[in-house]
């Protein structure tokens, strides 16, 4: 019996993929080289943009030829897309095929629901979740070892769909991590670990005794080894100067920060909830740079937020040119259903929002050219 699993999304899902592949190999799976060879095949969906949406329905739609062919083929959707109520049961209405759709916080019982499978097809969505720490990963990604240390998000940026489909934050405690660090630095095979979560800089002040990211990060570093420490993702409103410092002191984490800045412009970042100006962001990457002159520095930024006009556009294109980062994702603005920002009026049309991306990422390939950074 063999499994397969298709993965969308960020490096959280990634990672939470490799527990299903642990949790598919307890149950006797073997992986596939591909999903025709499949006895059971998984769909670990994102929600973020309606393209990563669009492409998860094409390509479960595409394996209805397969399970004719196959009657005991086992079809799984789960994650993010599957957490939104509405969403779940169009699946289960378009595609009759599929055998088990489940959200985010029942992912650890997926075997389970994979058992369950032989009494008819599965559908449940529960509300909220646990941190799971019993069922162990298949590391899958080679020299570097992903570690969670924190679930969800508390930020309601209006845009963004991760709040609804991850819950609020949950920080796992600083023992727990400290204990699956060790193990994995003690395989000796791993020279890189990065640190998990939607908002790291937050870590730990929901728990009690409250534990700040800084301390994390300066234990973590006491850990013995060969081994290089690294995180994502930072938010500018929680990036404080104890962090920098700290990042700035120890020779284990990579000088490699990734903080979106999302927008250049005051008031698209007021409207997108973030909780910054740009001057305040231009203080931190300012502070960085003091600190540690050849640090890397990434963002994200989305163009075409409603109401974005065409001079609010250029104060984020003016940004990209002032702080001139070694590399950027810039994303079209998309709606998503349930969002405060997909409620507002004055949306912008994708041709618009077309022609401001190939801006910025042209700008961005200008400016790499000059700077000569990869
Ligand atoms: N927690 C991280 C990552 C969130 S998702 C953070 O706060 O930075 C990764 C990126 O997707 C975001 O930084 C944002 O640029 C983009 N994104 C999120 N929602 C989006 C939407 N509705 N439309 C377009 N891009 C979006
Ligand atoms: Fe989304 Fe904002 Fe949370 Fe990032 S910080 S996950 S962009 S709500
Ligand atoms: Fe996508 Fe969920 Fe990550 S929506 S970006 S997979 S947290």
């Amino acid at each position: 019996m063999k499994y397969y699993i298709v993965t969308y999304g960020c490096q959280m899902n990634v990672h939470e993929s490799e527990k299903l592949a642990a949790i598919c190999e307890k149950m006797g799976y073997t992986l596939a080289e591909k999903r025709e060879e499949a006895d059971l095949i998984v769909f670990n969906t994102c929600a973020i943009r309606e393209g990563a949406e669009d492409r998860v329905f094409g390509n479960v739609g595409a394996l209805k030829k397969l399970k004719k062919q196959k009657k005991d083929l086992i079809i799984a959707v789960c994650g993010c897309m599957t957490q939104k109520e509405t969403t779940a049961n169009h699946i289960m209405r378009t595609f009759p095929f599929v055998d088990i759709v489940i959200g985010t916080f029942n992912l650890p019982n997926f075997e389970y629901y994979v058992n369950a499978v032989k009494k008819g097809r599965q559908l449940e969505i529960l509300e909220s979740g646990e941190i799971d720490e019993l069922v162990p990963y298949k590391r899958t990604s080679g020299e570097n070892a992903w570690v969670n240390i924190m679930q969800g998000c508390n930020n309601f940026c209006t845009y963004c769909i991760v709040p609804y489909v991850r819950g609020r934050e949950k920080s796992r405690s600083e023992e727990n991590i400290l204990k699956e660090i060790r193990e994995v630095v003690a395989e000796g095979k791993y020279k890189k670990i990065t640190l998990l979560g939607q908002n790291v800089n937050s870590y730990g002040k929901d728990l009690s005794p409250a534990v700040s990211f800084a301390k994390l990060l300066k234990d973590i570093c006491q850990i013995e080894g060969d081994f290089k420490l690294w995180f994502m993702t930072s938010h500018p409103k929680d990036l404080t100067d104890e962090v920098i410092d700290v990042i700035a002191n120890e020779d284990k984490i990579l000088k490699d920060i990734h903080l979106p800045a999302q927008s250049g412009n005051n008031r698209i970042l007021n409207l997108m909830n973030r909780r910054y100006t740009r001057e305040k962001y231009l203080g931190i990457i300012e502070k960085i740079r003091e600190k540690m002159p050849n640090c890397r520095i990434t963002s994200d930024f989305i163009v075409g937020f409603p109401t974005e006009t065409e001079e609010e556009f250029e104060d984020t294109m003016s940004l990209v040119e002032q702080v001139k980062y070694d590399s950027i994702f810039a994303f079209m603005y998309s709606p998503r259903e349930g969002t405060v920002a997909s409620k507002m009026e004055e949306q912008i049309s994708q041709e618009v929002k077309q022609r401001r991306v190939n801006a910025l990422l042209a700008l961005e390939k200008k400016i790499q050219k000059q700077e000569g950074k990869k």
